[in-house]
C-alpha cells in the first residue's frame, strides 16, 4: 500500500504516519526527517537546508526531490517493506509532478491520499508543546502525549528536544506557506486519488481509528 499523508504543519501527519507505517508494514518517509538528518550530519544538503528551514520556509523543491528518490528507491528497503507513507511530501504542486515521475519510472503508484484537518490556531499550541526524540525521532507533545518520565523518549531512552522552527513566529510563517504552496495540491489529488479528510482535532487514538476504517487497516 502507498499513500500519501497531507496536512498543515501540525496537523499531526507524523504521529499518524507513524502508527499507519507500523500497522500496514510499511516505509514511513518523512522528508522533514530526512532533512533534519542531513542538518544533524552537516551534509551539504543539511548545511543548505538548516537556515531555510530554521526560518520556517521551504527547501528548493531539487534538494529535497533528491532525498526523497534515493529513500523511496533504495532497493534494500523497498525488498523488506509492502509499500510506503509520504509525509510532508509533496509540498509544492511541482513536487506532486515530480513525484508522478519517479513512480511511474519504478512502476508504483499512490493508491490513497490522507489528508489531516485542523483549525490553524489549535497548532500553535500544539507545536509549541512538541518534543521529539532526538535520536529515534518519536514524537511526544508534553500534554495529550507526555513521556512517562520527563525529557526521556519511552522508545529509545533518547534525548527529547524542542524543534528549532517550533516558535510561534515560525509556526506561522509555515502556516502561511501551507496555504499558498501545499493546499493546491489537494484539489489536484481529488481528481487523481481517492482522498480521506479526517478531523485532526480529535484524539490521537480517534483520528488513528477513523483513518484505519476509511482506508482498510
Ligand atoms: P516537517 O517535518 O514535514 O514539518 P511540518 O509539515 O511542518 O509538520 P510537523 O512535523 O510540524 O507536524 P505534523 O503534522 O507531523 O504533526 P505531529 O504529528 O508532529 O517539515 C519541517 C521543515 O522541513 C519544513 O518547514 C521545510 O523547511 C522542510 N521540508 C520538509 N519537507 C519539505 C519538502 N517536501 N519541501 C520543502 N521543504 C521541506 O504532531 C504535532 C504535535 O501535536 C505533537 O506534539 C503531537 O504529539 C501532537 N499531536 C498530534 N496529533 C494530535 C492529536 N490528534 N491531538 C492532540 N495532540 C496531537
Amino acid at each position: 500500500m502507498n499513500l500519501v499523508i497531507l496536512g498543515a504543519p501540525g496537523s499531526g501527519k507524523g504521529t499518524q504516519a507513524a502508527r499507519i507505517a507500523e500497522r500496514a508494514r510499511i516505509r514511513h518517509i518523512s522528508t522533514g526527517d530526512l532533512l533534519r538528518d542531513a542538518v544533524a550530519k552537516g551534509t551539504d544538503i543539511g548545511k543548505r537546508a538548516a537556515g531555510i528551514m530554521a526560518a520556517g520556509r521551504l527547501v528548493p523543491d531539487e534538494i529535497v526531490l533528491e532525498l526523497l528518490r534515493n529513500k523511496l528507491m533504495n532497493d534494500e528497503e523497498r525488498s523488506r517493506f509492502g509499500g510506503w507513507i509520504l509525509d510532508g511530501f509533496p509540498r509544492t504542486l511541482a513536487q506532486a509532478e515530480a513525484l508522478e515521475g519517479v513512480l511511474d519510472g519504478a512502476g508504483e503508484k499512490i493508491d490513497g491520499v490522507v489528508c489531516i484537518e485542523i483549525d490553524p490556531e489549535a497548532v500553535v499550541n500544539r507545536l509549541s508543546n512538541r518534543r521529539t526524540c532526538a535520536s529515534c525521532k518519536a514524537v511526544y507533545h508534553l500534554v495529550s502525549n507526555p513521556p512517562a518520565v520527563e525529557g526521556e523518549c519511552d522508545a529509545c531512552g533518547g534525548k527529547l528536544v524542542l524543534r528549532d522552527d517550533d516558535k510561534p513566529e515560525t509556526i506561522r510563517k509555515r502556516l502561511e506557506i501551507y496555504k499558498k504552496e501545499t493546499l493546491p495540491i489537494l484539489a489536484l489529488y481529488e481528481k487523481r486519488y481517492r482522498v480521506y479528510r479526517v478531523d485532526g482535532s480529535k484524539p490521537i487514538d480517534e483520528v488513528m481509528s477513523k483513518i484505519s476504517g476509511l482506508i482498510g487497516l
